[in-house]
């Protein structure tokens, strides 16, 4: 009998929400294309499937009984770098990539412990030091050609928030937000050639065998490592409310970042605040009014660092 897949209601619902009829559409063919890359790279299933908010991944084994990680994701935009990096990367300091269908988006990887990400490691500063440790050797290789570019993304930036900037409510959110503009606009002639990650938030770094932790999942990007930092600063935001001191802790890990991966903090903070830009520019797309209360907060920390 053919194996049948059970789609995740939350997966499904997750499609439907961002990309409707797309998403509907792709949630339903699912199945058969689980089935067909099972059968096409004689993969057998191999215990309960993962989701994120876009994928699915199935562990498999392969012909030859060894361990693997089927990926299904929707071909697109967004992904479309993620074998062009996980090639380049070969293994070091992120999962292996061992098939890749560019059609279809579908990937087999190397097989990780999907229970045991950075997002559940108790303690949030080692945390931190170690996904400090990864994006500093992530960000150290030069890009692949043909890849998206930062200089493109930032070139971009100006033009959309002029338009968009005005739907944001709070006159203090704006200014901060203009700040961000300029701060991208100076940064534009040196946007930089290094493989950035562009998503290597705590969720994103996963247990392995080969080395203890092992970045999945990039969205990448050729640029400068100081547009890499954010999702290190605004993940397990709880933590940084908890310390009491919001700045504070927002510097810690802004120093701890810059010192382990050698950026000059000002060209840092100001990429930085290229990306609460980017934050609140997808916000207010999304329907927003106001800045989420960590890109506010970080941007207020930045502003300092970039100048005055
Ligand atoms: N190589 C892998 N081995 C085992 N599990 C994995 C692997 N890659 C991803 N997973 C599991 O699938 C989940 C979603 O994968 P991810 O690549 O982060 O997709 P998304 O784009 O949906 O966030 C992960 O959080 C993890 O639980
Ligand atoms: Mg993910």
């Amino acid at each position: 009998m053919p194996y049948k897949i059970e789609v995740p209601r939350e997966l499904a619902a997750s499609h439907a929400r961002h990309s409707g009829d797309a998403g509907r559409a792709w949630i339903e063919a699912l199945p058969d294309l689980a089935a067909s890359f099972l059968d096409r790279w004689d993969l057998t299933p191999d215990g309960v499937p993962s989701y994120g908010v876009v994928s699915l991944v199935i562990p498999v084994r392969r012909a030859g009984g060894g361990r693997a990680a089927l990926k299904l994701q929707p071909a697109n935009e967004e992904n479309d770098g993620e074998p062009v990096g996980l090639r380049a990367w070969a293994g070091a300091g992120a999962v292996l990539l061992l098939d890749a269908d560019p059609a279809t988006g579908t990937l087999l990887l190397e097989r990780l412990d999907p229970d045991r990400s950075l997002a559940t490691l108790p303690d949030g500063a080692e945390a931190v030091r170690i996904l400090a440790g990864l994006l500093a050797r992530l960000t150290a290789l030069p890009a692949p050609p043909g890849l998206r570019r930062l200089a493109d993304v930032a070139a971009a930036m100006p033009s959309t928030a002029r338009r968009a900037l005005p739907g944001l409510a709070d006159p203090e959110e704006r200014r901060l937000a203009h700040v961000c503009v300029s701060a991208v606009r100076d940064l534009l002639p040196e946007p930089g050639d290094r493989l950035l990650h562009w998503d290597l938030h705590y969720g994103n770094v996963l247990a392995g065998e080969r080395e203890p932790w092992l970045a999945i999942d990039p969205k990448p990007l050729a640029g400068d490592p100081g547009f890499d930092l954010m999702p290190a600063l605004w993940n397990r935001w709880d933590e940084v409310v908890a310390s009491g001191d919001v700045a504070r802790a927002v510097r810690a890990r802004f120093d701890l970042m810059t010192e382990t991966l050698g950026l000059d903090r000002r060209r840092a903070a100001g990429w930085t605040l290229g990306r609460v830009l980017q934050n609140t520019l997808w916000d207010l797309a999304g329907g927003a009014h106001r800045m989420g209360p960590a890109q506010r907060a970080i941007g207020e920390v930045m502003r300092p660092l970039w100048g005055p």
